[in-house]
């Protein structure tokens, strides 16, 4: 263990070896729509409906400004960089005809990631599918499952050279939920049959894609990311209590047991069945055993902790107002920062699941501290936040968890889904008039942090 001092605080000690990154992805920065070739995404006719903020068609114009984006980088001092790959840029039309502009992209943009000694771990996707594959159905539908894995075989076969690490999903309680229950993001559908079909259906991609990429990057490695959320009942009282149970469940369990190799979790099941949300011949012989097909590692994406109470079970708004007892503070997602509950979840995701290793690919905040007259970005609560997590990271190494790397999100202010700009995670500041970018204290911190480790 190589101790080290960051300059605000005592010691933090990370093991030799620990990865240090920043994270994006391709439609909160690349912009670039109607460029080298892409495709139309969910995300951009979401965008065109007007259900968000504003649109992604420029973003934070990554697709033109990556070689400053890289200076970046190569400034902070990051041994990796995380970032997704759009879909609609490698294969415009869902499957089939290839778009080499689009794989092109990718290659310039990790050349110089190499140059600079940053390792890249590309996600194939975060959120954004072709919108003629949700004509034909979307992830509801099980044609997309081999959709996904012609993609991610196209993808790591022209890009395994030079990317070695590899996430097939990103949250896809996201994907399935918000996209086809909640209808808060692309594609906006509102349905409990699609939406669990829909997360099987991922899940089943994911299982499935695993040998074809496994195949195609020689020495490399291979996972997924799964989002967590955290939580606690809001009381002691036994229906708080269930309530808690039952949201652990559709929100970490349903996705961890299976890609763990336990199936769907019963309860959970047994609730959804009841209540007709599972389509009949959703899951066929087999499935379960391609989902839990062995990863390299999990990503883990941490934010927030929530107290949970009785009618709440199935929301991301617990229905408890913020309370005298802890947490006391905030992000401006509304999200209670609660540091322990990372060590608490990656302790008990290492007892429960034993993952062989485990990246944190996302932790961040949303603070829109901006320029003050002489230009600086004093973010202290950004500092403030990410310290407190890396010490709960500390902690959970000390207890024996494989904690392999961490991921800021995000290295820009970028565009946050249904949001639009109006939250800012990034470690820089991103003028979304301008494209400017200018460091924020917190990328200094940052950088110091890396320089001591
Ligand atoms: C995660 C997403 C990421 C970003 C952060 C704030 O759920 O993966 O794209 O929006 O939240």
């Amino acid at each position: 263990m190589g101790r080290f001092t960051c300059s605000y605080a005592p010691p933090m000690s990370f093991p030799d070896g620990f990865v240090w990154g920043a994270a994006t992805s391709a439609y909160q920065i690349e912009g670039g729509r109607h460029e080298g070739g892409k495709g139309e995404s969910i995300w951009d006719r979401f965008s065109d409906l007007g259900r968000i903020e504003v649109s992604g068609d420029t973003a934070c114009d990554h697709f033109h400004r990556y070689a400053e984006d890289v200076d970046l980088m190569a400034d902070l001092g990051i041994d990796a960089y995380r970032f997704s790959i759009a879909w609609t840029r490698v294969l415009p039309d869902g499957t089939g005809r290839v778009n080499q502009k689009g794989l092109d992209f990718y290659k310039r943009l990790v050349d110089p990631l190499l140059e600079n000694d940053i390792t890249p771990f590309a996600t194939l996707y975060h959120w954004d599918l072709p919108q003629v594959l949700e004509d034909a159905g979307g992830w509801p539908a099980r044609a997309t499952v081999d959709a996904f894995v012609e993609y991610a075989d196209v993808t790591t076969a022209a890009l395994g050279d030079r990317i070695k690490h590899w996430t097939t999903h990103n949250e896809p309680w996201v994907s399935a939920y918000m996209g086809y229950l909640e209808g808060e993001f692309a594609p906006g559908k509102t349905g409990w049959t699609e939406a669990v079909a829909a997360s099987h259906h991922l899940l089943l991609s994911h299982g499935r894609a695993m040998p074809a990429i496994r195949a195609n990057v020689a020495g490399g490695s291979a996972g997924i990311v799964l989002d967590c959320r955290h939580s606690y009942p809001a009381s002691d009282r036994p229906e708080d209590v269930d309530a808690n149970r039952h949201f652990d469940g559709f929100r970490n369990r349903w996705f961890f047991d299976p890609v763990f190799g336990r199936g769907y979790p019963t309860d959970i099941w047994e609730s959804f069945d009841l209540q007709n949300r599972i389509r009949p011949g959703l899951v066929q012989p087999g499935d379960i055993d391609e989902i839990a097909t062995p990863n390299d590692f999990l990503g883990l994406n941490f934010y927030t902790s929530l107290p949970i109470s009785a009618g709440n079970e199935e929301t991301e708004d617990s229905g408890v107002p913020p309370s005298p007892n802890p947490p006391p503070d905030y992000t401006e997602m509304g999200w209670p920062i609660v540091p322990e509950a990372l060590t608490q979840f990656l302790v008990r995701l290492q007892e429960e699941y034993d993952p062989p290793a485990i990246y944190i690919t996302e932790n961040g905040a949303s603070f829109s501290d901006g320029p003050d007259a002489q230009g600086v970005v004093d973010d202290q609560r950004r500092i403030d936040y990410l310290d407190a997590h890396f010490r709960a990271a500390v902690e959970a190494i000390d207890r024996g968890v494989k904690l392999n790397g961490y991921f800021v999100w995000s290295l820009m202010d970028n565009l946050e889904w249904a949001s639009g700009f109006s939250q800012r995670f990034g470690l820089v500041w991103v003028d979304h008039a301008t494209g400017e970018r200018i460091p924020k204290r917190s990328f200094g911190w940052y950088r110091n942090f890396l320089r001591a480790a």
